[in-house]
């Protein structure tokens, strides 16, 4: 590919459609924007995080096909860049295979990451990658069946149509079993009842490992650990200390995911580590939430690494400090949050932030999220979680 960039704002303009706009879009946006790209970015909400720093912004529903099909026949983009996974990715294969705009990483790449099926079997039946043990269920008496029949207690169960924890509840015995099925069906993305049932993993510690697919080849960025709690991630850390042959395996397990999804652009593989001994969970074929630690410790960030790897350019993943992030929650249901307490929050060398700017806030919904480097990972881990406590949103 072409590694010249036009002017914004003009025919010669490399344009590039994010769908998705949120935190990690907005990052991505702000990368692109300094490479000097012409950017549009796509919700479903009005004044999105990443509408805030595009030149365009568009809100449509992602997951509607022919809305999908208008908006990218209408602004012409080169590359369009899933952030999220509820988009009608069948659409973006008919816009791939048309050869009318290139997907990142690719079109079936983020079909496969769709749902948790698509990737599940082909990580584990085609690619023989090791996984926890698995089913997918479509009612309560399924679930028990594939429970009883194998899987056994403790178990994790999630829809196959979710994120950050969303419906997921580990089951430590029978009378667990209904409880965790409706809390799926109640927390799924779609209203369609098929959990997936994955025996538990007695992981020492869980990573992501950052995995770049550039023109100069495959890269990986040091491992992030990270807390989740409920599914959803509270603390993560760069780099995570590993025995040299976990880390090894890590790097190969990354390497045949990634390289079977193919295309170009930065994924966060997750990975459950005990001993020497590594398990692949999932992929997002784009910057992982973790990954958020890495606008403090590496030299680019990982929505640096995403934005240069699909525009062809050349990727550093080299780190530049030890670090933490730690999470901020609304704490409110509310729109149009104040924040306290931000000059405090900043007032420890080493320090940083991120107010994601969304229009509204709930309880446990992502608000923003502190930043620390130190000379160790312990002491930026507690460095970090005293700057999010110090963030204080309220009603306004
Ligand atoms: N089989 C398992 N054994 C042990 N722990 C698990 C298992 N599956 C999930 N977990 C725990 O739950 C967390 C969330 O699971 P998973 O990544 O599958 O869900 P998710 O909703 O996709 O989360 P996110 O969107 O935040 O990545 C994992 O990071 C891990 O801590
Ligand atoms: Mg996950």
């Amino acid at each position: 590919m072409s590694t010249s960039i036009g002017t914004p704002l003009s025919p010669q303009a490399t344009r590039v459609m994010l769908l998705g706009s949120g935190e990690l879009g907005k990052e991505v946006l702000i990368a692109l924007q300094r490479l000097g790209v012409e950017t549009i970015a796509v919700d479903r909400y009005d004044n999105a995080p990443g509408q805030q720093v595009a030149h365009h912004a568009r809100t449509i529903q992602m997951s509607d096909a022919a809305a999908l099909r208008a908006l990218i026949e209408a602004d012409k983009p080169m590359l369009v860049v899933p952030e999220i996974e509820a988009i009608a990715t069948a659409e973006l294969q008919k816009f791939e295979a048309e050869g009318l705009v290139r997907v990142i990483p690719t079109a079936r790449a983020a079909r496969l990451t769709m749902d948790r099926e698509g990737i599940r079997r082909l990580a584990a039946e085609t690619l023989g990658l090791p996984t926890s043990p698995y089913q997918f269920c479509d009612s309560l008496a399924e679930l028990q069946a594939a429970i009883d029949g194998g899987i056994g207690y403790p178990c994790i169960v999630k829809p196959v149509m979710s994120s950050s924890g969303k419906g997921q509840s580990k089951i430590d015995g029978p009378a667990d079993v209904a409880r965790a099925w409706d809390y799926a069906m109640a927390g799924g993305r779609v209203s369609h009842g098929r959990v997936i049932v994955e025996g538990f993993i007695d992981f020492d510690y869980e990573i992501t490992l950052l995995t770049v697919r550039a023109a100069s080849g495959t890269h990986y960025c040091e491992p992030i650990g990270h807390v989740q709690v409920s599914g959803d991630y509270v603390e993560s850390w760069q780099p995570h200390p590993m025995h040299p042959a976990a880390l090894a395996r890590a790097q190969q397990i990354a390497q045949t995911i990634t390289a079977d999804l193919g295309g170009q652009g930065l994924f966060g593989v997750e990975l459950f580590v005990k001993g020497e001994e590594v398990w692949f969970s999932e992929v997002s074929p784009r910057p992982h939430d973790t990954g958020m630690v890495t606008m403090i410790t590496q030299w680019q960030n990982e929505f640096e690494l995403h934005a240069r790897a699909i525009l062809g350019l050349p990727v550093d993943t080299s780190l530049k400090a030890h670090g933490a992030s730690a999470v901020i929650y609304g704490g409110v249901d509310a729109a149009g949050l104040v924040f306290d307490g931000v000059a405090d929050a900043l007032s420890e060398p080493g320090t940083d932030l991120r107010l994601f700017g969304k229009p509204e806030s709930f309880v446990k919904r992502r608000m923003g999220v502190a930043l620390a480097r130190d000379t160790d990972v312990d002491a930026a881990r507690a460095k970090a979680k005293r700057a999010a406590a110090k963030v204080k949103p309220r009603a306004a």
